[in-house]
């Protein structure tokens, strides 16, 4: 597979694929290793928050690999030791020196929990640094900044072109959380038929979309750190807001935590949300107008209730409570009333929207005006990707 056919994968197969290209033998010129670095970044979405997803990629002058690395969990190796380690187990530790590392993120100059990655670059050897991103979390020690640091050992190191970025979402929520001070980044996910209806009228529960568009919308859930629903899709779906099944096997699933939007609770849709809550014990919050509820003892006791004085003040308050909590990004999944609720407040970042090609048995239309499928409320179509029954566009 070349990069441009990778270019052209839905993002749920992109990250495997990619590893697959690097341990193909293949060469990787500068523009394809930056955009290689990205995309095996996400071999770690759901395990790296709240550290970002980071992939690195090592090659010589030539553009041989010699070695690629990501960031597997939360305290654990940093990608460009990852990638350093991997060159070596290949053989390729001799090769280092003089070589270039491309990284998705600014390297870090500190020690953390794992030592600093601008000195693993040094003592190996490696000559040249290009990264993606600023850290938006840069911690400055008296190492220095990492760009000074490493001029300072006659490491020449660069950004690479901002328009080489890819706008991935296990890249967005970190790098954008932080200019966010109330909230994370919040992402929606719809489902419509041909004409843009997402639920049927009499609150049966619907399925529109086919099996390949629910392990996208699994692999959108792993991704992000938390899931939010209205209490009425709680209630007439009964949703397990959990991730089953992912294109790529290698990665190991985890659930991300429930945020369920309310006001006014009744003993079956606190059951429900009890239930989601004794599932794997996730971590379920969820938001109420009825002081009371917040001391109720047994029903609601696995729950974290949100209590505010109006409707108006409830979803801010669970975004700021996601937020304090460490979580930088949330996942929308409806239904319509919650999403118009999001974008009343503004604050959706980006929406994928699963388009049936075939007419369903549902009415309720969405609240999104959606022009030519270009735009979507101040959002622009930036891919579209088909499957078999469906059409994915990602509007940001
Ligand atoms: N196709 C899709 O992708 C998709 C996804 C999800 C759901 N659905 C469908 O959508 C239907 C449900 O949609 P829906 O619009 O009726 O209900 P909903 O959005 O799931 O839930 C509505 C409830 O959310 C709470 N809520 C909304 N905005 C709020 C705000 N600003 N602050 C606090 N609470 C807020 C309110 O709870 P209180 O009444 O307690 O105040 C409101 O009644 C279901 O039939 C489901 O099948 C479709």
């Amino acid at each position: 597979m070349s990069i441009e056919d990778l270019k052209k994968l839905p993002l749920d197969e992109l990250s495997a694929a990619s590893v697959s290209y690097l341990d193909s033998g293949e060469k990787a010129d500068p523009q394809s290793a930056v955009f290689l670095c990205q995309a095996i970044a996400g071999m770690g979405i759901g395990w790296t928050s709240p550290n970002p997803c980071v992939g690195s990629v090592i090659c010589s002058n030539d553009g041989e690999v010699l070695g690629y690395g990501w960031h597997r969990r939360h305290g654990e190796a940093h990608a460009e030791k990852n990638a350093i380690e991997n060159a070596s187990t290949k053989g390729n530790k001799a090769k280092l020196s003089g070589a270039t590392i491309y990284v998705s993120l600014e390297p870090c100059n500190h020690q953390g929990s794992q030592p600093p990655c601008c000195s693993l670059i040094v003592e190996a050897g490696i000559k040249r640094v290009v990264y993606v991103w600023p850290d938006p979390n840069r911690q400055i020690t008296e190492n220095g900044k990492p760009t000074e640091f490493l001029a300072a050992q006659s490491v020449d190191a660069s950004m690479a072109e901002p328009g080489l970025r890819l706008q991935l979402p296990w890249l967005d929520p970190f790098i954008k959380s932080f200019s966010l001070e109330q909230r994370p980044y919040i992402c929606l996910k719809a489902a419509v038929d041909p004409r843009f209806c997402m639920g049927s009228s009499t609150g049966e529960p619907t399925k529109i979309t086919g099996a390949r568009s629910q392990r996208f919308g699994h692999f959108l859930r792993q991704c992000f750190d938390g899931i939010l629903v209205g209490r009425k899709t709680l209630l007439q779906d009964r949703p397990q807001l959990s991730v089953r099944t992912l294109e790529n096997k290698n990665l190991e699933k985890r659930d991300p935590a429930v945020f369920v939007a309310g006001s006014s609770w009744c003993d079956k849709s606190i059951l429900a949300l009890n239930k989601l809550a004794s599932i794997k014990s996730r971590k379920v919050i969820a938001s109420c107008l009825n002081k009371d509820l917040l001391s109720i003892d047994g029903h609601g006791s696995l729950i974290d209730w949100i209590s505010g004085d109006s409707p108006e003040e409830l979803i801010p308050l669970l975004l700021k409570a996601g937020k304090e909590q460490g979580m930088q990004s949330i996942l929308v999944e409806g239904g319509s009333s919650v999403q118009k609720s999001m974008y009343a407040l503004g604050v959706v970042d980006r929406l994928f929207l699963m388009t049936s090609r075939r007419k369903q048995a549902v009415e309720r239309p969405t609240f999104f005006p959606i022009k030519d499928h270009k735009a979507a409320k101040g959002l622009q179509l930036r891919a579209l990707t088909g499957f078999d029954q469906e059409l994915v566009s990602d509007f940001h």
